[in-house]
């Protein structure tokens, strides 16, 4: 069976989503998570985006031990200088360098001719050589570039050093049939293609993310890059849970697989949705709430007679095992612990402590706690930053003929205590119009939705909100048996982030040219 060889972006393209922005920590906890998932190559960041930056994939590199660890560098010598600062400790170093290769990126973008973008690449490659080992060079905008003169540029990557030459479809443009035969040519004409790894890179502006990248798989690349849950700019990259679970669902059909430890899969998922405040919807392919559901009644019947007739793929191989009663409030810290073990958490003494005060606390206030419940508990469990405002307590009143009041206490980073109230049109306003005072952050909430985390009217109610300040954006994300706490949950941890996005600024303004 032919290795796919995954590398995973989370870290960079993933962060590239509108009003995502990760703390150094956070980074820190999904880097190891990926490490733990069996991914291949990580890239942690773009080094040149700032110092705060650099840090951060510092940071991650003195933690990863498995997998080759990258950043992203234009073909400027200050951003492949920039990767060296940041990858000087990586186990597995390499450095990514991209330059756009299609004509209209090359008439607009880079007022470069043919001949300059081959030069400019390969004076980069060769200078990223003289640090790295192992050099990767993206042809940015591969699938709307001549085919010719992709070749050319992949011939002239070889020759300059590069081990992987990786082509995306960077704006979701191509159809898989012409993605593959892309591949197909490169591989048939390019002298010394053998030499290297072949990667692709999707988007996905017109849902063909992962149908490109198993055509490219198909088609004899060595490597995808992709994302957990398809976050990314735009619409977003290639869902790197849809293409693991097709390779190893129809390994008749590609005769590939990845390494993948594929039951970290639903844990990863879940992890990225709650550090990224992006939520995953419920019809998500693999890691939906709704992807091993089966309402119909012949669906039912049927796998109760056969699961295959429904099923192709079971929970249980992404480490989503199902929710029977679980555990109550009578249940000890041994039971609690065993079942952790059995849903693949293992914690130590202090993080067990931690977790079974949250446990003892939840079972109070609902009579089942399934399994869902103990994985919503244990996201909430994560090492997160410290944050600027954490909520202590909150009242609220509601009468159908009167406003709502809303009295609210936050800790401030520093210690301070602040208590305010707000009156609104409905408790979650009345809670905001409290929140905002408190912190005296203003900021305009664009996006708000909740969905319950199991069933019954003791159920923990997900709450995901969306902030929008200036031209900052940031999501966030809350659990709580109550909703109305678990929205001022969600509001706290968007406002967090809108705070340290102000203070790190990380992003800068840098765009890829
Ligand atoms: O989409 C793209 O082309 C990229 C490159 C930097 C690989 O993200
Ligand atoms: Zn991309």
């Amino acid at each position: 069976m032919r290795k796919i060889y995954v590398f995973d972006t989370t870290l960079r393209d993933g962060e590239q989503s509108p009003g995502v922005s990760l703390t150094m920590e956070e980074k820190i906890e999904i880097a190891l998570q990926l490490e733990r998932l069996g991914i291949d190559r990580i890239e942690a960041g773009f080094a040149a985006t700032s110092p705060g930056e650099i840090e951060s994939i510092r940071a991650v590199s003195k933690r990863i031990k498995d997998a080759t660890l990258l950043s992203l560098a234009r073909c400027h010598t200050k951003d492949i200088d920039a990767v060296v600062e940041a990858l000087k400790f990586a186990a597995d170093p390499c450095l990514h360098v991209v330059l756009a290769t299609s004509p209209i990126h090359r008439e607009h973008k880079l007022r470069m001719d043919k001949a300059k973008v081959l030069e400019t690449a390969e004076a980069a490659i060769r200078y990223g050589r003289k640090f790295f080992d192992k050099v990767e060079f993206s042809a940015e905008d591969a699938s709307r570039t001549e085919i010719d003169f992709l070749c050319e540029v992949t011939a002239m990557a070889i020759r300059a050093g590069a081990t992987v030459v990786n082509l995306p479809d960077t704006v979701g443009f191509a159809t898989p049939d012409e993605f593959g035969r892309m591949f197909k040519t490169i591989k048939e004409t390019v002298p010394g293609i053998e030499k290297i790894q072949l990667s692709t890179h999707c988007h996905d502006d017109l849902g063909m993310a992962t149908a490109n990248t198993l055509a490219a798989i198909a088609n004899g690349v060595d490597q995808f890059e992709g994302t957990i849950n398809g976050i990314g700019e735009r619409a977003g990259n290639t869902c790197i849970e849809e293409v693991a679970l097709a390779l190893e669902t129809r390994n008749d059909f590609y005769g590939a697989k990845t390494t993948m430890n594929l039951s970290e899969l639903y844990r990863t998922s879940r992890m990225v949705s709650k550090l990224t405040g992006m939520s995953v919807p419920g019809n998500k392919a693999i890691v939906g709430a709704n992807a091993f559901a089966h309402e119909s009644g012949i669906h039912q019947d049927g796998m109760l007679k056969h699961r295959g007739t429904y099923e192709i793929i079971t929970p249980e191989t992404i480490g989503a095992s199902s929710s029977k009663l679980v555990l109550g409030k009578h249940s000890g810290r041994h039971a609690f612990k065993e079942k952790l073990v059995d849903l693949g958490y293992t914690l130590d003494e202090e993080q067990l402590n931690i977790a079974f005060a949250k446990f003892k606390n939840l079972a109070d206030r609902k009579k089942n706690v399934l399994a869902e419940d103990i994985r919503a508990l244990m996201d909430e469990n994560i090492a997160e930053a410290p944050r600027q405002f954490t909520l202590d307590n909150l009242e609220v009143s509601f009468g159908s003929q009167s406003q709502s009041t809303a009295t609210v206490r936050i800790v401030k980073q520093a210690g301070d205590i602040v208590n305010e109230s707000g009156v609104g049109n409905g408790q979650v306003d009345a809670v905001y119009q409290a929140l905002e005072k408190a912190t005296g952050i203003q900021a305009e909430l664009e996006d708000y939705t909740i969905h319950s985390v199991t069933q019954g009217t003791d159920a923990q109610g997900e709450v995901h909100v969306v902030l929008k300040q200036g031209e900052l954006t940031a999501s966030g994300r809350g659990v709580s048996t109550d909703i109305v706490e678990a929205s001022a949950k969600a509001y706290l941890d968007a406002i967090n982030r809108l705070v340290s996005r102000r203070v790190q600024e990380r992003k800068g303004n840098i765009v890829i040219d």
